[in-house]
């Protein structure tokens, strides 16, 4: 997955047909790749930054991006209906817990609705998607070689500090080939595929969780499982069918 450079630095490979752009330091990834479509970039164009200086998070959180952490954005195009393209968020979240599970085996990764992944209960990867139709930027953050310090809203951990060596440019190039090859099964079997694999490495199903969504108060239930869709389905009292909930912040009562 890796070729040599000179004087021993490594490059990742990228999928055949896809494009690596790298920046030493952007705004953000995801601005880059905005920029880069509006002149024309298309399906499989990787932007990698060593440094953001405007890295950004879901819900308008900030994203700590030091040198030594993967910060990358991938342009998709989805060939699928426009009703199912929030399906990409989970397929996203499989890719990258494969990928991460392949550069280090000891560790066991689990993903948390819809596309945090998190390893012994502490998170080490983000994913934002954002739209820019008819494309979508597909931004990942995965904490390599550090975990941001100061004031978190949750837990957190490296690749590093979870004693695994591997550097970015392994990290990204085994993110993209599970990307691309996710991405061709998404296209050729429909969501069932995903939807089996990101329930294997779920954390948290049939524990007590808490739901925020931004227009109720919070919702606390048990997590059962996913919908055929990928909506999230929690069971908030004994009788009746689980609610259906399509966007919001999941917290596991009991950590992973
Ligand atoms: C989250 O968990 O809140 C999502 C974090 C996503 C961070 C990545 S880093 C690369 C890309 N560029 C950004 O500005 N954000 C995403």
């Amino acid at each position: 997955m890796v070729t040599e450079k000179a004087a021993g630095e490594v490059e990742a490979q990228v999928p055949s047909g896809w494009r690596l752009v790298r920046f030493d330091t952007v705004d953000s990834t995801n601005e880059q790749a905005r920029r880069l479509i509006a002149g024309g970039a298309e399906h499989g164009t990787v932007v990698v930054a060593d440094v953001q200086t405007g890295g950004r998070g879901r819900h308008g959180r900030k994203w700590t991006s030091p040198r030594g952490n993967l910060h990358c954005s991938i342009i998709v195009h989805p060939h699928r209906p426009q009703r199912e393209v929030p399906q990409l968020s989970l397929l996203t979240g499989v890719a990258v817990a494969e990928a991460l599970a392949s550069v280090a085996p000891h560790s066991v990764f689990r993903a948390k609705w819809p596309n945090d992944i998190l390893c012994r209960g502490r998170k080490l990867c983000g994913i934002l998607l954002e739209n820019a139709e008819p494309s979508v930027i597909v931004g990942i953050g995965v904490d390599v070689a550090s975990a941001p310090g100061g004031e978190v809203l949750y837990p957190t951990t490296s690749l590093a500090e979870e004693g695994c060596r591997a550097g970015v440019e392994e990290v990204l190039a085994a993110i993209c080939q599970r990307m691309d090859r996710w991405l061709r099964r998404w296209e050729a079997d429909g969501f069932e595929p995903i939807r089996s694999a990101w329930l294997e490495r779920a954390g948290g199903i049939g524990e007590p969780v808490v739901v925020r969504t931004e227009d109720r108060d919070p919702l606390r239930g048990t997590l059962v499982g996913l919908d055929t869709d990928g909506a999230l389905l929690i069971q908030e009292a004994v009788d009746g069918p689980p609610r259906r909930i399509l966007a919001g912040d999941v917290h596991l009562v009991r950590s992973l």
